[in-house]
């Protein structure tokens, strides 16, 4: 094993578990479901750790399995300290850190603390509250613009699409960043502070690794709350002026995170963090801050060779450690966005070696180590709020599908009934885990390979990369000082590849020469 890593998670070489992990992100609704209601839950999830273990993952990201109502599949949170009974309890909750962690694999959960629920009982009390209380004071709540107040306080939209207030009996509006059923906190009120610290600890007690913080770049609102530029993107990604995200204020938050933190060495906390540039992300990684932020920017190039290494080099230039992406149970399944079918396949396996090459660490999300795409609903199985307000086009359902285990028909043993909260295709038979695990051509084979060469392997082994030259529409680089060579072809025709000897490659080479959507590691 390259890597020796003590019980406080620090490494011989003193570097941090999380500095180079390998992160699985299990959608909880959807990875394994125990109980038969065709919705996934903890228990689930324990009873597949062994899976986990033979993929080797370092750590798990469990999407929130707290009490909620749902509207947002749990990111609608009514109480954060308790797990919802859909998902199990909190006993469910310590067997699964113990078994995984008797696995060696590290734990991380979701925290949510940009909004709760509607349902929470600090909203609910806000709501039997009058103006200008001290139950109105941890939410946003203004009066509204107009004669009568029957505008909204200013322009702001919800990343769901529509106007982000809701106005209540009495006449004021709430802000509401996303769904109205997940009305915004306000972080100028020490309570709402002094909770989400209580949370944290909560769970760290409970001896959880680490956090995923949600809307980590939302929670600090600007004083006067002005109006944003209209054509600023509802996600929060343009370089409008968009007050609503990215505020500096933030910064003061994540450094009180860090301070509880601090408390428990060897934990960490990454924070989804959607800004337009590197540089803003690279604010959220000072010392006394995140230790890690996602870059989402792979996630948003396309299947080219140049702009993915413009991409690579930004990234590595500005924000360290990096935080590779590909996909998550918001975006689009990277087998789809790469154009689907076979050739999707091809890319998505590609960028896989493209990804698990680079120096820092890996988000993965479940089923793509499956191969799976994004999967075409019917209107009415649509769950997701974004579909209701922005249309099914804008569904992130087609990407929350939940995972083939076993078999020759939905729901391959992810649940014993048939009627799972999505359908699953009949098609994905031959993408089930028990139908990929044997074959060494998988999809499932090549991530297992890819990730225990990264684990073990010397060739990976430093911080910096240099780029070669290559062929048109196609990139190759080089990992110092371990030696590892990365080529990637989004090029028509296949191309030679650089001296040395072949560690893996995501399809089969042709006469020795890596074929068009293929990469390949050398040393
Ligand atoms: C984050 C989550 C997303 C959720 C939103 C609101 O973006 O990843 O799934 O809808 O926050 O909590």
């Amino acid at each position: 094993m390259r890597r020796s890593v003590d019980g406080r998670g620090e490494g011989a070489n003193g570097s941090l578990w999380w500095q180079d992990a390998v992160f699985y992100q299990i959608y909880v609704r959807s990875f394994a479901d125990s109980d038969g209601d065709g919705i996934g839950d903890l228990e689930g999830v324990r009873s597949r750790l062994g899976y986990l273990e033979l993929l080797g993952v370092d750590a798990l990201w469990l999407t929130p399995f707290f009490r909620s109502p749902m509207a947002d599949h749990g990111y609608d949170v009514a109480d954060p300290r308790d797990v919802d009974p859909l998902f199990g309890d909190l006993a469910a909750f310590d067997a699964l850190v113990a078994e995984a962690h008797a696995r060696g694999i590290k734990v991380t959960i979701d925290v949510v603390p940009n909004h709760t629920s509607s349902e929470h009982a600090w909203f609910r009390a806000a709501l039997a509250a009058r103006p200008g209380s001290p139950e109105r004071e941890r939410y946003v709540f203004r009066d509204g613009r107009g004669p009568s107040g029957e505008h909204p306080p200013n322009n702001w939209v919800s990343a769901f699409g529509g106007p982000a207030w809701t106005r209540v009996p009495d006449g004021q509006w709430y802000l509401h960043l996303f769904a109205p059923e997940q009305p915004d906190l306000n972080f100028a009120n020490p309570e709402v502070h002094a909770d989400l610290e209580r949370t944290l600890r909560f769970w760290l007690n409970r001896g959880v690794d680490g956090f995923r913080i949600d809307v980590a770049h939302g929670m600090a609102k600007p004083p006067g709350l002005p109006d944003m530029d209209p054509r600023a993107d509802p996600s929060g990604m343009s370089s409008y002026f968009d007050p609503r995200f990215d505020n500096d204020g933030v910064h003061e938050i994540h450094q009180r995170i860090r301070k509880v933190l601090d408390e428990y060495p060897g934990t960490m906390a990454v924070g989804e963090v959607w800004v337009p540039d590197e540089e803003r992300l690279a604010r959220y990684l000072r010392p006394d801050e995140l230790h890690l932020a996602f870059n989402f920017r792979l996630v948003l190039t396309h299947f080219d060779a140049d702009a993915m290494r413009g991409t690579i080099e930004r990234s590595l230039a500005n924000a360290q450690p990096s935080t590779w992406t590909l996909s998550n149970h918001d975006v689009w399944r990277q087998v789809s966005r790469y154009g689907g079918g076979a050739q999707g396949v091809l890319r998505a396996r590609a960028m896989a070696l493209v990804e698990l090459a680079l120096p820092g660490v890996v988000y993965l999300y479940n089923g793509e180590e499956l191969g799976l795409g994004n999967v075409e609903l019917p209107p009415e199985a649509m769950a997701d709020p974004r579909a209701r307000t922005s249309g099914a086009a804008h569904s992130r359902d087609v990407a929350r599908v939940p995972i083939p285990w076993e078999g020759g028909e939905p729901p391959f043993a992810f649940s014993t009934n048939a009627a799972t909260w999505l359908p699953m295709p009949e098609d994905w038979a031959a993408l089930t885990v028990e139908a990929q695990l044997e074959d060494t051509g998988s999809t499932l084979s090549l991530y297992r390979h890819a990730l225990e060469l990264r684990r073990d392997h010397p060739a990976f082994d430093g911080g910096e990369i240099e780029w070669y030259g290559a062929p048109a529409g196609c990139f190759a680089f080089r990992r110092a000082p371990g030696g590892l060579v990365c080529v990637l072809n989004t090029s028509a025709s296949p191309v030679a590849l650089p001296p040395g000897e072949v560690l893996l490659t995501s399809t089969e080479l042709v006469e020795g020469r890596l074929p068009p959507d293929a990469a390949a590691w050398l040393v």
